[in-house]
C-alpha cells in the first residue's frame, strides 16, 4: 500500500466522517458505550425450554392442554420435550457463561411448583429445579431476572376460576407470596406476569392462545382488569414483607409496538398513533405508572362505542379510587419487550361486532423499507425502538427502563450462520444507545430474545429466536452457538460499540449501519456484517481498505474470530 494512496483514503474516509457525523439520521450508525454496570441479558421462558412436562411430579398447565389437543400449530408441535432444560440444567448454564451476559430472564412454571395451582399441592421437585437454576447462575455471577408468570396457567385453575374472576387475584398473590419467600434471597429482579396484553387479547378475544376465549368485546378488558390488580397486590406483597430484608426491584414486561404515524404533519394520524401506543402499551403501563387508571383514549373510545353499540355502561370496567391508589405506582422499573413497528393511520371501524380491535378506530400497516423475518407481520424496523424509547421517557415521567425482550425469528434451518440476527442486533442495539446517549433516556439494561432457539408458541418449531441453535432431531437437543450469540458476545464485552484509538484519533470499530448480505463481502468473508444497504455507504470499504492490512488479525475481525 502506497504511502500517498493511504493519504488519499485517509481524506476520503475524514469526508466521510465528517458526513457520517453531522447528517446524523435514523439510518446512521452511532458509536459509543451504555454506562457501566449496563444490564445484559438473554430470556427464555419456561413453557418454552423446559419440557418435562408431567415429569416429578409437575401439572399440567393451558399450554400442555392446548398443544396436546389442538391442530392449529405447525406439525401440531407441542413443549412436551421442547429444549429440555428441566433436565439439562447445566448445558443452559454453560451457555450462560460462555456468552458473560450479566442477567438470564427466566420464567417459572407456576404448575410445576404448584400442581394444582395452590400452595397445598407443593411439588418440591419443581422447587428444587430452580434452586438449582438460581444457585448455578449466581455461582457463575449472573444476575437472575424471574418471570412468576409466562402464560401457563395450572389447568386446574384455568378449571375453576379463569383470570376473567376476582378470585384469581388473591390466588396468584398467594403463589408469588411463596416465589419471594422461597427464591427471595437470591432473586432481586421479578416481573409478575409476562405481556399481559397478548394473555388479554390473544387469549380472550382471539381466542387463539389457550385458553381460547373468543369474546373480543368484552372478556379482554375484564382480564386485563384482573391482571391489573393481581399485579398490584403482588406488588404490595413484595413491598410489605420482602423488600426490607430482600432489597429487590419488582416489576412487570409490558410489550409494545413503536406506532409511527403515516403522515406526521396530519394531526389526524398523529393521533391515532398516539392511541395505538395506548391501546397496547397504555393499558397497563397507565394505571402502573400513571395515576392507577386507564388512559383517556381507552376511556373515551371504549365508553363511546359502547354507548351507541346500547351497552347501559362501557365494556372497560372501571377502577375505584382506593383501587387507583393501589395500582398507582406499582413498578420499581419500566419493563418493556418490543419486536416492532406498524404504521398507524386513523379509520373509523366498525361498530358491530363489539371488539377491542374495533374500539381503536386506526388502521396498521407494515414499514415498507424494511428487510421482513421468518414472522410475516415482524419487520425490523430498528428506529422505532428508540422512539420508543423516547415516548415511554415522556409519557411515563423517565423512568429507568429494561428492554426485557428484543430480538427476530429466524426459519428453523437457520443453523449458525444467522447474519441476519446478527443485522437485527446491530442496528437494535445502536438505536437504544441513541436513545441513552443523543436523547438522554434512562436505559438500564437490554435482554436478547432468546437463549436458544424454542418452542415458539403459535409457530412451534418453525421459526427460531436463538441465539444458539438446538437440534429438535437430536433426543440430545444438543445447542450450537449462531453468528449472533458471537456478535452479542462481543456487544457485551465492549459494552456498546465503542470507538477505539487508532494513532490517537478515535475510530469506530464497527461498520457503518448495514444491511446483512445475501453475498458476501470482499474482504471479510462468510459473516458479511459490513455490507452496505445501498449505494450510499461506503465507508465501511474505505475504512477496511486503510485499516485491514494492519488489522486483519486483530480486533476489527473479532466478531468472526
Ligand atoms: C413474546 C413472548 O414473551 C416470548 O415468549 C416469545 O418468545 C416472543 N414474544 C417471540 O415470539
Amino acid at each position: 500500500f502506497f504511502f500517498r494512496e493511504r493519504v488519499k483514503i485517509i481524506q476520503i474516509l475524514i469526508l466521510f466522517l465528517c458526513v457520517h457525523f453531522s447528517n446524523f439520521d435514523r439510518k446512521m450508525y452511532h458509536y459509543g458505550t451504555f454506562p457501566e454496570g449496563f444490564s445484559w441479558g438473554i430470556s427464555s421462558s419456561a413453557y418454552q425450554i423446559e419440557g418435562g412436562w408431567n415429569a416429578d411430579g409437575k401439572g399440567p398447565s393451558i399450554w400442555d392442554t392446548f398443544t396436546q389437543t389442538t391442530d392449529t400449530i405447525p406439525d401440531k408441535a407441542n413443549g412436551n420435550v421442547a429444549c429440555e432444560s428441566y433436565n439439562r440444567l447445566n448445558e443452559d448454564l454453560y451457555m450462560l457463561r460462555a456468552l458473560r451476559v450479566k442477567s438470564y430472564r427466566f420464567s417459572l412454571s407456576w404448575s410445576r411448583i404448584f400442581p394444582d395451582g395452590t400452595r397445598k399441592s407443593l411439588n418440591q421437585k419443581g422447587v428444587d429445579y430452580y434452586n438449582r437454576l438460581i444457585d448455578g447462575l449466581i455461582a457463575y455471577n449472573i444476575e437472575p431476572i424471574v418471570t412468576i408468570y409466562h402464560w401457563d396457567l395450572p389447568e386446574a385453575l384455568q378449571k375453576v376460576y379463569d383470570w376473567d374472576k376476582a378470585e384469581m387475584i388473591d390466588i396468584f398473590n398467594d403463589y408469588c407470596d411463596f416465589c419471594f419467600a422461597t427464591f427471595g434471597d437470591r432473586v432481586k429482579f421479578w416481573i409478575t406476569i409476562n405481556q399481559p396484553q397478548t394473555i388479554g387479547w390473544s387469549g380472550y378475544g382471539l381466542g387463539n392462545m389457550p385458553p381460547n376465549v373468543k369474546d373480543p368485546g368484552y372478556r379482554p378488558y375484564i382480564v386485563a382488569h384482573n391482571l391489573i390488580k393481581a399485579h398490584a397486590k403482588a406488588y404490595h406483597t413484595y413491598d410489605d414483607k420482602y423488600r426490607q430484608s430482600q432489597g429487590g426491584l419488582i416489576s412487570i414486561a409490558l410489550n409494545a409496538d413503536w406506532a409511527e404515524p403515516k403522515d406526521v404533519s396530519i394531526r389526524r394520524e398523529v393521533v391515532a398513533a398516539d392511541r395505538a401506543m395506548q391501546f397496547q402499551l397504555g393499558w397497563f403501563a397507565h394505571p402502573i405508572f400513571k395515576n392507577g387508571d386507564y388512559p383517556d383514549a381507552l376511556k373515551w373510545q371504549v365508553g363511546n362505542k359502547s354507548e351507541i353499540q346500547g351497552f347501559p355502561q362501557s365494556r372497560l370496567p372501571s377502577f375505584t379510587e382506593e383501587e387507583k391508589n393501589f395500582i398507582k405506582g406499582t413498578a420499581d422499573v419500566f419493563c418493556v419487550n418490543h419486536y416492532t413497528t406498524k404504521i398507524v393511520s386513523h379509520i373509523t371501524a366498525r361498530l358491530s361486532p363489539e371488539s377491542y380491535e374495533y374500539d381503536w378506530d386506526f388502521k396498521e400497516e407494515e414499514e415498507n423499507d424494511s428487510p421482513t423475518t421468518a414472522i410475516p407481520n415482524q419487520k425490523v424496523v430498528a428506529w422505532g425502538l428508540r422512539r420508543l424509547l423516547n415516548w415511554i421517557k415522556e409519557e411515563y415521567g423517565d423512568p429507568e427502563i429494561y428492554i426485557t425482550e428484543n430480538g427476530v425469528a429466524t426459519e428453523a434451518q437457520t443453523t449458525w450462520d444467522d447474519s441476519d440476527r446478527v443485522f437485527f442486533y446491530k442496528a437494535y442495539i445502536d438505536e437504544a444507545l441513541k436513545a441513552y446517549e443523543l436523547d438522554g433516556v434512562t436505559v438500564k439494561g437490554y435482554i436478547a430474545t432468546s437463549l436458544m432457539d424454542s418452542f415458539e408458541w403459535l409457530n412451534g418449531y418453525k421459526v427460531g429466536f436463538g441465539l444458539h441453535h438446538v437440534d429438535f432431531s437430536n433426543p440430545n437437543r444438543s445447542r450450537t452457538p449462531k453468528y449472533s450469540a458471537h456478535f452479542y458476545y462481543n456487544i457485551i464485552k465492549d459494552n456498546g460499540f465503542p470507538f477505539v484509538l487508532y494513532f490517537g484519533q478515535k475510530v469506530p470499530f464497527w461498520s457503518h449501519l448495514t444491511r446483512a448480505p445475501s453475498s458476501t463481502c470482499l474482504l471479510c468473508p462468510p459473516h458479511g456484517l459490513w455490507q452496505t444497504t445501498n449505494g450510499t455507504s461506503y465507508g465501511f470499504l474505505l475504512t477496511m481498505a486503510f485499516f485491514l492490512p494492519l488489522f486483519h488479525k486483530g480486533q476489527l475481525c473479532a466478531v468472526h474470530d
